[in-house]
């Protein structure tokens, strides 16, 4: 066991994905996990394989896209989500099962109704049986910040004693204070030393779970559990970009501590889950934030213009972001365009790249500057593809009077063209009730965002739906597209495809 290595844990999939709103499709998940397997992480938490036959799916497919990180699939310590968990990811290169029960007396004596004796009997045949499926199992005491600390060293023991390699202490609700979790880690790690990796996994319910895995570190944790852009339930957990970007920067305080991250990767896995959640960081969040690097006073831009250390820490360019980042335009040749997509990360094959710089081509017919963004963007469209049920050919609309207007659309479905117009209270809903009608499938909108994806007037939309098909979970549609309301029709179909391919 490496000391000094901090084990970067990422449960975006996972526990990011239970953000409200925020479910993936199988194609942008594999994206995003080939993504953290460039960022450096070491483990992958892919999904939760009982939960439906999609997420086994989604987790089976991560598996063989990745080869050099860990796949980890969860598991309740119950054995019908140990099974799914094992054979989830049956074909991963390095595997781990994470099992988890709860620990604190609230949970134990409402939620489980368990007497604790049951709670660790449970905990010990559950990591039993998951070693049978692999050797690396990590056990979760769930809501151990409120658990007794003599009750978390019994049940610790007892797993540790069944073969778990990895011990898990979350904040599951976001209560405590560093101190506390200094605290807690701290007598774990002593009691436990080198006989298992002590993890933590903190929620920022209060706005502290950076500052309090940080304090876990401290206290000896050597794996963190994490999220890109801190993504998580209720209010998320611990923002991976800023634990790791806290150690590299005050290395004075860490050294000889260190994390496998690849830096350079950091803004982009950040626009890869703003892209494809829809849910965008706060413009002043630390490191990924809009304004993160922005100096606005002119105090602060005269100090930065004479000596950048004057007010800055930390360097755009450190998390890959390249500032004046203005491009590319019609008259860029495939050479350009080449090594553009090359220093923003993307390496592609002859037949991809001859694919997509049509695209640009035709964007740049339409939009004179081509930015970074611009190209994360038609990247993230290019792929993340989904089974293509419903395809437009053309859109039209317009205005009627009193708010009132129609919409007529051309859509292919199985090499069938298929045409159609409905009337709506205005243009967006005139454009949904035809998609409706031509597919056949009632879709109930429930959130509709338009984002300009960079800069100036002519800059593309980018529209995020989310949508309740029939006795559908929420499904994201994403449109990008010059035109708003072209943008607005393909995010509808894209959610519709999404779910005929989740149906089917
Ligand atoms: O917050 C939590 O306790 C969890 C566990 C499943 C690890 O997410
Ligand atoms: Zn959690």
């Amino acid at each position: 066991m490496n000391k000094n290595k901090i084990i970067v844990f990422d449960t975006t999939l996972r526990d990011g994905e239970q953000s409200p709103g925020a479910s993936m499709n199988t194609a942008e998940k594999v994206e995003l996990a080939i993504q953290l397997e460039k960022l450096g992480v070491d483990v992958i938490e892919a999904g939760f394989a009982a939960a439906s036959p999609g997420d086994f799916d989604a987790i089976e497919r991560i598996c063989g896209a990745v080869s050099k990180i860990r796949v980890c699939s969860l598991a309740r310590a119950v054995e019908k989500d140990i099974k799914a968990a094992g054979e989830s990811i049956k074909s991963a290169k390095f595997k781990r099962i994470h099992t988890f029960i709860a620990t604190s007396p609230i949970h134990m004596e409402y939620k489980l109704k368990l007497s604790p004796d049951d709670v660790i009997k449970k905990a010990i045949n559950s990591i039993k049986y998951a070693k049978t499926f692999c050797d690396d199992v990590e056990f979760s005491c769930e809501d151990a910040g409120r658990s007794e600390i003599s009750f978390l060293k019994e049940i610790v023991e007892a797993a540790i004693n069944a073969g778990a390699t990895t011990i898990n202490l979350p904040d599951t609700v976001g209560y405590r204070l560093p101190s506390e979790m200094s605290y807690m880690i701290g007598e774990l790690v002593k009691f436990v030393g080198d006989r298992a990796i002590i993890s933590s996994h903190c929620h920022d319910d209060l706005g502290m779970s950076v500052a309090n895995t940080i304090a876990c570190i401290k206290a000896g944790a050597r794996q963190i559990e994490c999220t890109i852009n801190g993504l998580g339930e209720r209010a998320g957990n611990t923002a991976l970009e800023e634990v790791v970007m806290a150690i590299k920067t005050r290395s004075d305080v860490f050294a000889p501590l260190y994390t496998d991250i690849n830096f350079k990767e950091i803004y982009h896995s950040s626009r890869l889950v703003a892209t494809i959640t829809g849910i965008e960081p706060q413009p002043n969040k630390a490191i990924v934030g809009k304004n993160a690097f922005a100096h606005e006073s002119g105090i602060h831009q005269d100090g930065v213009l004479k000596h950048k250390e004057t007010y800055e820490i930390m360097r755009a360019e450190d998390i890959g972001l390249e500032k004046n980042s203005i491009v590319l335009g019609k008259h860029s040749g495939s050479h350009a365009f080449r090594d553009k997509l090359v220093s923003l990360g993307y390496n592609l094959s002859e037949d991809e790249l001859a694919n997509v710089f049509e695209k640009f081509k035709i964007l740049a017919d339409a939009k004179k500057e081509i930015f970074d963004d611009d190209l994360r963007e038609l990247m993230t469209d290019e792929l993340v593809k989904i089974p293509c049920a419903f395809e437009i050919i053309a859109l039209s609309s317009s205005e009627c009077n009193k708010g009132h207007a129609s919409a007529a659309l051309t859509l292919k479905h199985n090499d069938e063209i298929l045409k159609d117009s409905a009337l709506g209270n205005g243009v967006v809903d005139a454009i949904f009730k035809t998609i409706d009608r031509i597919s056949g499938i009632k879709g109930n909108l429930k959130d509709y965002q338009v984002r300009a994806v960079s800069q100036g007037k002519d800059a593309q939309a980018k529209v995020t739906v989310k949508v309740l098909f029939e006795n559908s979970s929420t499904i994201i549609g994403h449109g990008l597209d010059t035109d708003t309301l072209m943008a607005t029709a393909k995010a509808y179909i894209g959610a519709l495809n999404s779910y005929i391919s989740m149906k089917q």
